[in-house]
């Protein structure tokens, strides 16, 4: 149980008994710490509905609610009730904490199913650094919800099947170069597509070639079938060894042509219900009129007033779009997998897209919490859209190369004595790291500007900052001669700095969940932020090699703790820590 889980009972017992009845609790950690480790605005809520007065009511609550020996409870401003922690609580929290693998952490999960839909790149066009974000922010979450006891699945909705084909296909058949192939197909299949789309725009005739292309490889033709099955497969192992890299792993691949089967069934399906209708000769979702104007996706204000804003599923020449193959994806998940929940790691661009998405599949029947999970740009130093020199989007692999290189760099000059295999795995360690972490820690929805500089620095808010703490921790044992037991050390908190580390280490358990309210895992990158400044400012002010016993043993019981959460914190983030660098 954590602290707060604690408090919030304790105060439950108290509400009752002040009113009578059962009463869900309000408390969240304080923000200023002058005033407490947590505070509640219950007696301030509740004495509005009952019309009393609010100080009187904290009192009331005050004088039921039993803290044990756990903290102690006063009254301030107009009716808070703010609790401090006793250090001797947060030391046995610590040691606590020292004997479980889950370092605090509840399993809120348990019983639920949720399907993560990220990276979701499409075949034969780069994965550019906008992809890195669903990537990173997906992996992040899958493992987040993992620990708090979710099932997830994994899914990667790859692009499998765009209008892109018609021009790969004839590319293909004109312009391949196989050799180019075999060595990096996916920037092969992208210099073919280019080139093609680049002589579509002079030549109206390869327009049309390409699109004949496209129609034989919907019907089934045999021959387009097969170069493009070739196509996913080398675009797959090209993606599978980005993934390797990011150690990033899916359960699924189910891209969209694993739904082509089922689509004209599901249009059939919403013309009967009445879900859809034609429209132009295509056929088109409209509003289900259940809702405010200003909150239906199906309409949108234009000069004269709301308009209908309908979703297209078959267009008039009888292809289907992303939306029917999203409503397809969807049945299948809910029916299949039978998922509770279903989260969408995508762009803020497709906000439209997924709003109507939901709303229809909700009419349609298929019940469950889908989120879109939406993030903004990333920029490059100049605050624009990140480019290369060349105009085009900066290729992953590039970005992951580079960091790796100016992270060598970087240990080469801190550590000259690491070499060969070593350094290398730790520039890996490092430079991937950083590149994650400058993601994470940012608010998901903002641009952020990717600044190699800043995310590789030792000393800001970066990964390596994170990895050199732990680095540190760890060369503390390794300093000890013999091993050090921390389940046996008891744990003496004495200074304000080993206080404050405590209560940090204490809030893990608190902070995991609350990453999941709303799918913020900068929320954590954060709170490890802070937790490795109090480590740094907890080293400096108490001794640990140099203090004498019980007191050693309970400041190395710290240490060991601070290194688990650390540890256990980045992993949740997908970075590793290497043991020195
Ligand atoms: N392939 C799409 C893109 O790159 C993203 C797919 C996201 N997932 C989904 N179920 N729509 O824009």
């Amino acid at each position: 149980m954590t602290l707060l889980q604690n408090l919030e009972s304790r105060l439950a017992c108290a509400l009752e008994t002040a009113l009578g009845e059962a009463t869900p609790p309000n408390i969240t950690a304080a923000a200023d710490l002058r005033f407490g480790d947590y505070q509640s605005n219950s007696a301030m809520v509740l004495a509005k509905r009952k019309k009393t007065n609010p100080r009187a009511l904290a009192q009331q609550i005050i004088d039921a609610i039993d803290l044990g020996e756990i903290a102690t409870a006063d009254i301030a401003g107009p009716g808070f009730i703010n609790f401090r922690i006793l250090p001797e609580a947060y030391a046995a929290h610590a040691v606590s904490l020292l004997k479980d693998e889950r370092l605090g952490v509840p399993e809120p999960g348990k019983g639920k199913r949720v399907v993560v839909d990220f990276s979701a790149p499409n075949v034969a066009k780069p994965m550019h650094v906008g992809h890195i974000r669903s990537t990173i922010i997906g992996d992040s979450l899958c493992r987040i919800a993992r620990f708090l006891g979710f099932e997830v699945i994994a899914d990667n909705h790859i692009g499998d099947w765009g209008t892109q084909f018609g021009m790969i296909l004839h590319g293909w058949k004109t312009l391949l170069v196989h050799d180019a192939l075999e060595k990096d197909p996916i920037a092969e299949l992208v210099r073919v597509y280019r080139q093609v789309n680049a002589s579509t725009k002079d030549d109206p005739a390869i327009l049309e070639t390409c699109k004949a292309e496209l129609v034989k490889l919907q019907a089934g033709d045999p021959e387009n079938l097969a170069i493009w099955q070739q196509c996913i497969d080398v675009s797959k192992a090209g993606l599978q060894k980005i993934y390797g890299r990011l150690d990033v792993k899916f359960d699924h691949w189910l891209g969209e042509s694993f739904y082509n089967d089922m689509l004209p069934g599901l249009v059939d399906e919403f013309l009967e219900k009445g879900l859809a209708r034609e429209s132009n000769g295509a056929v088109c979702i409209f509003s289900g009129n259940s809702k405010e104007q200003e909150q239906d996706p199906f309409k949108v204000h234009k000069e004269d007033g709301w308009t209908d804003n309908p979703a297209i599923i078959r267009k008039a020449d009888g292809g289907f779009l992303y939306a029917t193959t999203d409503l397809a994806t969807i049945e299948y998940r809910i029916d299949e997998w039978n998922a509770d929940q279903i989260w969408y790691i995508v762009g803020v661009p497709q906000q439209l897209h997924f709003r109507q998405l939901f709303d229809a599949a909700q009419r349609w029947g298929k019940t469950g919490d889908f989120r879109h999970i939406a993030f903004g740009s990333i920029l490059g130093e100049d605050r624009k859209l990140m480019k290369t020199r060349s105009g085009d989007n900066v290729g992953l692999t590039d970005v992951l190369e580079e960091a790796i290189e100016r992270a060598a760099a970087a240990i080469a000059e801190k550590n000259p004595e690491l070499k060969g295999e070593e350094a290398k795995e730790i520039s890996e360690i490092v430079g991937i790291g950083a590149v994650k972490f400058a993601e994470l820690s940012q608010n998901r929805l903002t641009d952020y500007v990717f600044a190699w500089d800043r995310m590789l620095a030792l000393n800001g808010d970066t990964a390596p900052y994170l990895q050199y703490s732990n680095v540190r921790i760890r060369s503390i044992f390794r300093k000890l001669d013999g091993e050090f037991d921390s389940s046996a050390a008891s744990i003496v908190l004495e200074k304000p700095e080993e206080i404050h580390l405590a209560r940090l280490l204490a809030r893990f358990g608190e902070v995991v969940p609350f990453v999941l309210e709303d799918h913020r895992p900068n929320l954590l990158a954060n709170y490890l932020l802070e937790l490795a400044r109090a480590f740094h400012s907890y080293f400096e002010a108490c001794p640990v090699l140099k203090s004498e016993e019980p007191l050693k043993s309970s400041r190395l019981a710290l240490c060991e703790l601070s290194s688990k959460v650390l540890e256990k914190g980045l992993g949740l983030l997908g970075i590793r820590c290497p043991e020195r660098m």
